[in-house]
């Protein structure tokens, strides 16, 4: 039985569905995590519950904006936590026109735009290549993509695309898009970088379950302006469907292990 841990994005900075039965504080080498952690335990008919290791990226109260984040503390306290696999959630605003705000997407890549974060645990005398040609595990994407199709309509779901991290916490200006667009990116987000590296680098599988809550700058209903009301709107109906996700897929895998 593995033990999960989910990262909570935007929109998910609690998660009030499950049954928390602790909470730990977890200092480490690098400094604080986001949030205390939280333990809880997912019920199965007949079968052991399945563990999960619960943290906000962004705080309790979501308080850290995307390059203020500790995504080194935040790796480290989940897998001392015992954390075996990691999924982490997160909005993005959608580059590729068939992918519409509301819908669900499992990206399989990434290009990373950020800048002067701390990217990984390296230290001198110790530093650490680590393969990344696949950023996301694809045991752990697969269990996502099974969940989303049993439960979102065909046209809302996404099972690849090329999520480009930017620096923020700015949203980007038309132009940015535009180049974004033309590296290949479907998708834009702050947060996924460097989570996913830290995550290889301590040997965790890690995959990203998105919920597109807007049409990237200068595209579409963003022509002239990102609208946050809209955007809110979109992430609180998503969130239902993002935690209905997370569950099955941690079920589904669990079932299958
Ligand atoms: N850009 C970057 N990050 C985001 C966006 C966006 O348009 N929407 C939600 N997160």
């Amino acid at each position: 039985m593995a033990c999960w841990g989910v990262i909570g994005g935007s929109g998910l900075d609690v998660w009030d569905e499950l049954t928390w039965i602790d909470e730990v504080a977890i200092s480490t080498p690098y400094g604080e995590p986001s949030s205390v952690l939280r333990i809880g335990e997912i019920e199965r008919l007949s079968k052991p519950p399945i563990k999960v290791i619960y943290l906000p990226r962004h705080g309790l109260d979501h308080r850290y904006a995307p390059h203020r984040i500790n995504y080194r503390a935040n790796v480290w306290a989940l897998k001392q936590a015992g954390a075996q696999k990691l999924i982490a959630t997160a909005t993005v605003g959608s580059i590729a026109l068939n992918i519409k705000a509301g819908s669900i997407c499992v990206p399989d890549q990434l290009i990373d735009y950020t800048w002067g974060r701390e990217q990984s645990f390296s230290e001198d005398g110790n530093v650490l290549h680590i393969d990344f040609t696949h950023p996301f595990d694809e045991a752990l994407r697969s269990a996502l993509i099974r969940s989303s199709k049993a439960l979102i309509a065909y046209e809302d779901f996404h099972d690849d695309g090329t999520y480009a991290c930017t620096q923020g916490p700015r949203l980007e200006t038309a132009a940015e898009i535009v180049r974004l667009a033309k590296d290949g990116c479907s998708l834009v987000g702050m947060t996924a970088m460097p989570e996913a590296a830290l995550a290889r680098e301590l040997g965790l599988p890690y995959a990203l379950l998105c919920l597109s809550v807007n049409a990237a700058a200068g595209l579409g209903l963003s022509a002239e302006a990102i609208d946050h009301d809209d955007l809110k709107r979109v992430m609180a109906q998503g969130m239902h469907q993002i935690k209905a996700i997370l569950l099955s897929a941690m079920q589904s895998d669990e079932d299958r292990a």
